[in-house]
């Protein structure tokens, strides 16, 4: 069935945010996979490595959201400021209970959004922090004029405030963040809320901790009593391919844990329509946007790596989940309005893995890379159906048709047809990530096994695009008017 595409009719704008990276103090993602210090003999800018710059700017990194996770409810910012020698070392309970250094503090972060060109996600600390240290950070990030916390940041070497984009009123609060009930957070909410000020013009969007997964009555509750006093409200949904208690390892899998782990992650557009409806009921004008601050695969760590440090390998099986739920966040992109895969870099689902001073790119790196043509596009209606293993989204932007689809089968390829007559083109281009079996993945010793590269098994004649898609890929076709 040939695919229709109503290249003319106007959609929700897909935000670019939709394409934020989650950094948090866990294992080897801040430490090692994106700070080690001016002193180390691996290239860097003032600390942060340039590799991974480099690598994370090709994709567009839009945003990135920090320090936590659950570190963020037991992370205190002043222990992260000041002359590296005096900052207080810290042991990070949560995950795996090393001690940090903290020598990776605000200007850290925002010396690292500098070089990626990103925007500033805070996470802030509502279990283990007071209302007067969450104040005192937003008045350090943001206020220009005199006043004690901005004359603290420019004694630590910082005149001009940063442009603090989002800030995040705790996180996890019903688990890691205080096992706190909805009411009870929602409340909360309200007058932690009250003190992150705009000492600028530029309003800093508020998102306020919002359910796991399926939990639609916190959901509700918090929408119910907070819904005027947020911007936006979190939401955080990772793939399985087996029970939580049961994580399943990321290579080496069987057919059927394949099938299992994109199960898991489709889910993801029942639980965005589903918690959509509930607030729809409080707001029904869309105002607060739903935020998915954390998503993408769960699998067991590495063999022989700290089990807290959630280090997994990266496969083209992650990259359907990355592409199908890419796609989710594009049908809902009225609704969704910033999400943040886990993790950046070497924890859980990474575009980056580093060991020492090498450095790979995922197949989900490559997806994120592929899909960049979606970024603050205008999302395009279609009607028909694909085949039974194809997923797709159309976007438009700049004179240009972008078309991204994967097959998620494992044997076939697949014949997919769209009808573009409503868009003239003058020239196509494609690419595409394969893997050659289910665990297909980058390795330090074989770096570019899986990887972006041209795709011309595409044609197009009296305005219907014909694409041919092997199984286990996912290509993006852009089409120029
Ligand atoms: O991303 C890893 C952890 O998963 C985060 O710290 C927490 O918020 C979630 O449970």
């Amino acid at each position: 069935m040939t695919i229709k595409v109503l290249a003319d009719k106007k959609g929700p704008q897909i935000s670019r945010y939709i394409y934020g990276q989650f950094a948090e103090h866990l294992g080897r993602c801040i430490y090692e996979g994106v700070w080690v210090g001016e002193d180390s003999d691996i290239p860097n800018d003032k600390g942060i490595r340039l590799d991974v710059v480099e690598a994370l700017k090709e994709i567009n990194v839009p945003v990135v959201r920090w320090p936590g996770g659950c570190f963020a409810d037991e992370y205190h910012w002043k222990d992260g400021i000041g002359p590296k020698e005096n900052r207080k070392t810290i042991v990070n309970t949560h995950w795996g209970g090393v001690v940090e250094n903290n020598h990776f503090g605000t200007h850290e972060f925002f010396h690292l959004l500098d070089l990626l060109g990103a925007d500033a996600y805070v996470n802030g600390n509502v279990g283990s922090g007071t209302v007067q240290e969450m104040q005192e950070w937003v008045e350090y990030m943001t206020f220009e004029g005199e006043s004690p916390m901005a004359n603290l940041r420019k004694e630590n070497g910082d005149d001009k405030a940063w442009d603090l984009k989002f800030f995040g009123v705790g996180n996890e609060s019903w688990g890691c963040g205080g096992n706190m009930r909805p009411e009870y957070y929602a409340d909360l909410y309200r007058r932690y809320q009250t003190y992150v000020r705009d000492y600028t013009d530029k309003h800093v969007y508020k998102i306020a901790c919002g359910p796991n997964i399926d939990d639609y009555n916190w959901m509700e509750q918090v929408m119910k009593i907070a819904a005027p006093f947020m911007d936006g409200i979190s939401l955080h949904h990772y793939a399985l391919a087996s029970e939580w208690e049961d994580k399943r390892p990321a290579t080496g899998f069987p057919e059927k844990e394949w099938f299992s782990l994109i199960d898991s992650a489709k889910k993801m557009e029942e639980l965005i329509t589903k918690h959509s409806t509930i607030m729809d009921k409080y707001d029904p004008e869309k105002r607060v946007g739903l935020i998915v601050d954390e998503w993408g695969s769960w699998l067991a760590v590495e063999k022989g790596t700290n089990p807290g440090f959630l280090y997994q390998q990266n496969t083209i099986r992650d990259a359907m989940v990355a592409s199908l739920t890419l796609n989710i966040f594009h049908r809902h992109a009225d609704r969704v309005k910033m999400a943040n895969i886990a993790q950046m870099v070497n924890v859980l689902q990474a575009m980056l893995l580093t060991e020492g001073s090498k450095m790979i790119k995922t197949p989900t790196y490559h997806v994120f890379d592929l899909y960049k043509h979606h970024q603050d596009a205008e999302l395009i209606e279609t009607y028909g159906d694909a085949n039974e293993y194809v997923d797709f989204t159309v976007s438009k932007k700049d004179n240009s048709l972008a078309v991204s689809l994967c097959n998620y089968g494992i044997e076939k390829e697949e014949t997919v047809t769209f009808d573009v007559s409503d868009f003239s083109s003058s020239s196509v281009e494609g690419w595409i990530v394969s893997g050659s079996q289910m665990d297909a993945h980058n390795s330090f010793d074989s770096s570019e096994h899986v990887t972006k590269e041209a795709f011309t098994n595409h044609s197009i004649k009296d305005g219907i695009l014909s694409v041919t898609i092997p199984p286990m890929s996912v290509a993006t076709l852009v089409l120029k008017a």
